[in-house]
C-alpha cells in the first residue's frame, strides 16, 4: 500500500497535520550564507564535512555545495531517538567514519541539536582522533532543550522545543524527503 506524502508547501496546505516552519527557499538561502561563512573561516583549507546520519544528510550535501572550498565528505551514523520523538539519552555509534581525521579541519554537520547528548558523544569521539580543528554546523539549534553544553559554531536558526521533520529529519523514519522543515501539529 502506498501513502502520499505532502511533498510541497502548497500540498501541505491541504494536510493540516504539518505546519511549514522553514520553506525550501528559506533553507536554500540560509545554507548559502552558512557555506560562504565557512569558506571565509576556513580559507585556504580543505575541510572534511562529516554528516551525522541520517538527519543531516540533506543539510550536509547542500552545505558542501554552498561552500566554495575543496571539501571532502564522510559520514557517521548514530542513534539515540529510535522511533520516538524524545531522546532516549543513550547514544550509540552505528557506523564509523571511513577517513582518518588526524590533522583534518572538520566541519561536523547536524540537522538539529536538541539535548546536545548526540553532539557531545560525537565530539568526544572525534577529538580523541586529533583533528586540526572541529567546527559544528547545524541547520537547527533547539537551544531551550539542552541537557549538556555543546559548542555550535554555525546555526541556520535557533528554534524552540518543537519536534521538527523534513529536510532529512524524521518522525519514525517518515518525512525525511520533504524539501522544507515542518512541525507535526497536535490534532
Ligand atoms: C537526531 C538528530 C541529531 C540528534 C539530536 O538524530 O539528527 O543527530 O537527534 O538530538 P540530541 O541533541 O538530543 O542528542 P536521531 O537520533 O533522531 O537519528 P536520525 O538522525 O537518524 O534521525
Amino acid at each position: 500500500m502506498t501513502e502520499s506524502l505532502p511533498l510541497t508547501p502548497e500540498a501541505t496546505m491541504a494536510e493540516p497535520a504539518i505546519r511549514v516552519m522553514f520553506t525550501a527557499q528559506q533553507i536554500a538561502a540560509r545554507v548559502r550564507e552558512m557555506g560562504l561563512q565557512i569558506a571565509r573561516d576556513l580559507e585556504g583549507q580543505h575541510p572534511l564535512f562529516i554528516g551525522v546520519l541520517k538527519g543531516a544528510c540533506m543539510f550536509q550535501c547542500d552545505l558542501a555545495r554552498a561552500t566554495p572550498l575543496d571539501v571532502t565528505l564522510d559520514f557517521l551514523s548514530v542513534s539515540s531517538y529510535g522511533a520516538g520523538t524524545t531522546s532516549s539519552g543513550t547514544v550509540r555509534l552505528i557506523s564509523d567514519l571511513r577517513n582518518d581525521i588526524a590533522g583534518a579541519h572538520v566541519v561536523l554537520c547536524e540537522g538539529v541539536v536538541d539535548s546536545g547528548l548526540t553532539l557531545s558523544f560525537i565530539l568526544d569521539l572525534l577529538r580523541a582522533r586529533q583533528p586540526a580543528s572541529v567546527r559544528v554546523a547545524t541547520l537547527l539549534d533547539k537551544v531551550p532543550c539542552r541537557k549538556t553544553p555543546v559548542p555550535v559554531d554555525y546555526a541556520g536558526w535557533r528554534i524552540g522545543s518543537e519536534f521538527v521533520i523534513g529536510y532529512g529529519m524524521d518522525a519514525a523514519e517518515r518525512y525525511r524527503n520533504l524539501p522544507f522543515v515542518g512541525v507535526i501539529e497536535e490534532s
